[in-house]
């Protein structure tokens, strides 16, 4: 029996696959190429092709022995999700739909879902917890709500047993430094920071200095990309062995500011990073950090990096090859 992995060529995807490769798993990947990258995905067996096409995706579903599938694939930059709303709706959700009913035709019960923090907004109180009220504040976070809204009603109607964790801010890379986050463009604060470093960029940009913060700068919970990828495995595990569908939030429930993590990356590289500030980012809450409580107990999950030096000094391996 096979494990899915849509979106296997991008950031996360890349990482989750080379994770189940280590772990024995027999892995199919679905991507098209438009974001991730061929010579990203370790091994298994790979289709190129467009996940909202039903006919390409029900083919792979009668091809491979499907067990379980974890879903990636997703457009994921907030800014551009504000002025092209309707290519995240129709991604987003359409193709997370072609890819359910696939599922469904085939017996393929269990489903790990790629969510996000964005599904909240502006949070309530600190750290968020899953029952906290999820208010997007821009169309990216409100596609991936709209599926996790969706999903209940294949449950109930397919007997669909899934579960949306909700990333924080990933970060960091395989430690070996193998593969990395490659984006085009590049947003994130980690990797411009240390492109930065490189000279790849003349500086980074500031986001707001004004937020109700201690140094003005907003702060986010940043954790890294193979203790996320660990949290899906667990939560595979947990569906296969019974779980209820249920959200989790992946985060390692501290803070860390802007500025914070510029010192870190000036740390971890050795190197000037020269910073100038700019105005607030539209939809950008001042801090963003979760209580990652519920999956640590339910899951059995617990981040191994927790502070920002380490999950720099992974994707500095990485980004420094890239030269
Ligand atoms: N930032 C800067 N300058 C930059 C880039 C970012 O100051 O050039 C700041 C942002 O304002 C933010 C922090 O650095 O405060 C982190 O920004 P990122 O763009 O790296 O990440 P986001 O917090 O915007 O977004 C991430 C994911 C989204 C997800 C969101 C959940 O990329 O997919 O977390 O809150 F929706």
């Amino acid at each position: 029996m096979a494990i899915l992995v849509t979106g296997g060529g991008g950031y996360i995807g890349s990482h989750c696959v080379k994770r189940l490769l280590l772990d024995g798993e027999d892995v199919v990947v679905i991507d098209d190429l438009s974001t991730g990258y061929r010579d990203a995905i370790a091994g298994g067996r790979f289709y190129e092709g467009d996940l909202a096409c039903g006919a390409f995706t029900r083919d792979v579903f009668e091809k491979e022995n499907i067990e379980a599938v974890i879903h990636f694939a997703a457009f994921s930059l907030v800014g551009e999700s504000y002025t092209n709303p309707g290519k995240y709706f129709r991604n987003n959700i359409g193709a997370g739909l072609t890819l359910m009913d696939a599922m469904a035709a085939c017996g393929c019960k269990y489903l790990v879902f790629s969510s996000t923090a964005a599904t909240y907004g502006e949070p309530c109180h600190i750290p968020i917890s899953e029952d906290d009220p999820q208010r997007p504040t821009n169309p990216y976070g409100e596609s991936k709500l709209a599926m996790e809204r969706i999903m209940r009603w294949y449950a109930l109607a397919h007997g669909l047993r899934f579960c949306p964790l909700r990333y924080f801010n990933v970060a960091g890379a395989w430690p070996d430094g193998s593969i990395g986050e490659r984006h085009s463009p590049e947003t994130h604060l980690v990797p411009l920071m240390l492109q930065t470093a490189l000279k790849l960029h003349p500086r980074v940009t500031i986001y707001g200095d004004d937020y109700d913060t201690p140094d003005g700068t907003c702060i986010r919970d940043y954790i890294h990309v193979c203790d996320l990828v660990d949290g899906h495995v667990k939560a595979l595990s947990y569906l296969v062995n019974g779980g209820e569908c249920t959200p989790f939030n992946l985060g390692i429930g501290r803070g860390f500011s802007v500025l914070e993590m510029i010192d870190a990356a000036k740390e971890v590289t050795g190197l000037s990073i020269p910073v100038t500030k700019g105005p607030r980012r539209p939809g950008d809450p001042s801090i963003l950090v979760a209580c990652g409580q519920k999956a640590m107990d339910t899951l059995d999950w617990k981040p191994r990096y927790t502070e920002p030096r380490a999950i720099i000094a992974d994707a500095w391996r990485w980004h420094s090859r890239q030269r």
